[in-house]
């Protein structure tokens, strides 16, 4: 079947996934490579713009590398692959540079909020990161790329940077990719408050056994108000709920709402039922986790595999690229 055209997307290598990073953009990967053909990038150049050292990378690369193949990314179709694999993207990087001004780079809210977090690492490659962004995307003569909402401004900063690229070297070689939002729903962590993530120690991790499971979700912060049991609750403001309606049969979300606004259910069962339910969604994916972790460096040979075939595209557009700009 010929697809719908070309997908890229990049995420730093943060090791185990958790339920946000499935919710939020691995299951909408999965999904897309039935339709397109895709690149997924594990970006460590990008993540030493923030990290101190570099002796977790490849576990982190690794462990992300075998979540995603778990969820569901077909290797045989897609390619999955390690930046710094492709130094192509750093050659490309600088040419863009030259055509990306200083300014607006140091404007990006996504920077500022850089320089907030870390004032005291306030690196060249920090202010460049939406430009190594642009290469990864271009490199691949991507169409569409997926990405969480803060992400958005990078990639209309993005097309900004290939409309001055193909206009000054008077070309078409690059193409303007196309923005697609993938966060339907912020999955709140476990505090109940927080977007879940590694750093704030509100997630759930996939690779969790089932029993770590339970015992994780029996710690998320439900609707704050209901203090006993036989208080009502309102599910319309608890998380517990939300994940309800995502992961759980439509009979059962039914009751919850009905049973919860009564007091005919207590948050602990309710908590319990999600966690059934969860661990039985998450029945396949760890069968698959396990078995593929069996095989001694089967994800190594994927994503060697994946920087080769990476590498052909990149190694093309290069040659197109330096044509267009008439390096000697
Ligand atoms: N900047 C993205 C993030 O922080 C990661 C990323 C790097 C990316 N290159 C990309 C995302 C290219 C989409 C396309 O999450």
């Amino acid at each position: 079947m010929a697809k719908k055209g070309r997908v890229f997307s990049g995420a730093r290598p943060t090791g185990r996934q958790h339920l946000g990073n499935y919710l939020g953009a691995i299951k909408n990967y999965v999904a897309m490579q039935d339709e397109y053909d895709c690149v997924y990038c594990i970006v460590d150049v990008h993540a030493l713009t923030t990290v101190e050292t570099t002796q977790d990378l490849k576990l982190n690369t690794f462990e992300m590398a075998l979540d995603w193949l778990a969820a569901g990314i077909r290797p045989e179709e897609s390619i999955l692959f390690v930046q710094s694999h492709v130094p192509e993207v750093m050659e490309l990087h600088t040419y863009l540079s030259m055509v990306t001004q200083f300014g607006k780079l140091t404007d990006l809210p996504t920077f500022k909020e850089k320089v907030r977090q870390q004032p005291e690492n306030v690196n060249y490659g920090l202010v460049g990161y939406p430009v190594l962004m642009t290469a990864d995307i271009v490199l691949y003569k991507t169409d569409v790329v997926p990405v969480g909402i803060d992400q958005a401004p990078h990639i209309e900063f993005a097309r900004e940077i290939v409309r001055s690229f193909n206009y000054r070297y008077n070309t078409k070689v690059l193409i303007e990719p196309q923005v697609k939002h993938t966060e339907v729903l912020k999955v709140v962590g476990i505090d109940g408050k927080d977007k879940m993530g590694k750093s704030l120690n509100n997630h759930i991790e996939l690779a969790l056994t089932p029993d770590e499971t339970t015992k994780r979700v029996r710690e998320m912060v439900t609707d704050p108000a209901r203090q006993r049991k036989t208080d009502p609750g309102n599910p319309d403001v608890c998380n517990v709920f939300t994940m309800h309606k995502i992961m759980s049969p439509q009979e059962e979300v039914d009751m919850i709402n009905v049973e919860c606004r009564r007091a005919g259910i207590g948050c602990v069962d309710c908590k319990l039922r999600f966690a059934a339910n969860l661990n039985k969604n998450l029945e396949p994916f760890r069968a698959k986790r396990a078995e593929l972790a069996s095989q001694e460096s089967y994800v190594q040979d994927v994503l060697n595999d994946g920087a080769r075939r990476a590498r052909t595209i990149a190694q093309q557009t290069m040659k197109e690229v330096r044509e267009a700009m008439q390096l000697p």
